[in-house]
């Protein structure tokens, strides 16, 4: 069975070098509510990729192409390392001494466990099914960090300048390496059998509910910050995303239906000369990370 289309980037994980301990606590240069707002990708998305990478986990058992498998591996890895450097940065910023966000993460990670141990308890073929429907949530959230991966290297949408610098590196990884496995989980998903309708079942609401939890949520931190108090405003965040200090929740919003096409595919979205040109500049945080690969070529070639 063909697993992917077009040519896919090799998925690898990277360990780039981040320090944070110079990061002000409003990142977002200036901007106390654009920070807020994209604050949950250090505390909310570790939780989520930690629930990313046991779908793509329980799924690998059904993988019989080797590429795949290896991609599948390299995806399981990139996510564990983004959620261990949000996490830093989380902690930096003391986010998890929040008591709203520690208990949100607990009860996700609970959920999660919840979940892996059901999953492992079913008999087949009811297994292979439950994995199938773990994926499709995996695969529309990689539509959605695929949109944002996207929009966060675009500097006509998002300008590096207007954050840390150390935010930025951070961001910018990341952002290179979900265009990098967009494809990963959607290909195991189609690997294994999923279907359309699965794949669909939940998106509509899912997008329709999106703008409002993350709002909900930040304006909640917004108000819990006793250096700050403010309630989220709609009105900021479009100057912000016209400032390109944070992504506009409308260039997300009108890239998201796509997902719902029946021949939609992940390669489809984002375009990968941008972090290929991101690679291409020599990021100090991933200068490390070369040196291995360029003593591998060289010992390749002697
Ligand atoms: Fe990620
Ligand atoms: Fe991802």
């Amino acid at each position: 069975m063909t697993v992917t289309e077009g040519p896919r980037p090799r998925v690898r994980a990277r360990q780039p070098k981040l320090d944070f301990s110079q990061s002000p606590k409003y990142w977002v240069l200036g901007d106390p509510q654009s920070t807020h707002t994209l604050n949950i990708l250090h505390y909310g998305i570790p939780a989520g990729e930690r629930f990313f990478v046991d779908g793509v986990r329980a799924a690998m058992p059904y993988i019989t192409d080797a590429q795949l498998l290896a991609d599948a591996r390299g995806f399981v890895g990139q996510e564990s390392t983004h959620a261990r450097m949000h996490e830093k940065a989380a902690e930096r910023l003391d986010l998890f001494s929040i008591p709203q966000i520690r208990a949100g993460v607990e009860a996700a990670d609970r959920r999660r466990e919840q979940l892996n141990r059901r999953v492992k308890a079913l008999p087949e073929p009811l297994r292979r099914q439950a994995v199938l429907l773990w994926l499709s949530q995996v695969v529309l959230a990689e539509h959605v960090t695929a949109v944002l991966a996207d929009i966060a290297l675009d500097d006509d949408k998002t300008h590096a300048d207007a954050v840390d610098p150390q935010m930025a590196a951070l961001l910018r990884w990341h952002a290179v390496e979900e265009l990098e496995h967009r494809s990963v989980p959607f290909d195991v998903y189609r690997h294994l059998g999923g279907t359309y309708a699965m794949r669909v079942a939940f998106a509509l609401p899912a997008f329709l509910l999106m703008p409002f939890v993350l709002f909900g949520v930040t304006s909640q931190l917004m108000q819990a910050d006793p250096d700050f108090g403010h309630p989220f405003s709609l009105r900021q965040h479009l100057e912000a995303a016209r400032a390109r200090r944070v992504p506009s929740i409308l260039d997300v919003a009108v890239r998201l239906p796509g997902y719902l096409l029946p021949n939609h595919h992940p390669s489809k979205v984002g375009d990968d000369r941008r972090a290929a040109a991101y690679l291409a500049s020599n990021p100090p945080s991933l200068a490390d990370d070369r040196a291995p690969a360029k003593r591998r070529r060289a010992a390749a070639s002697n």
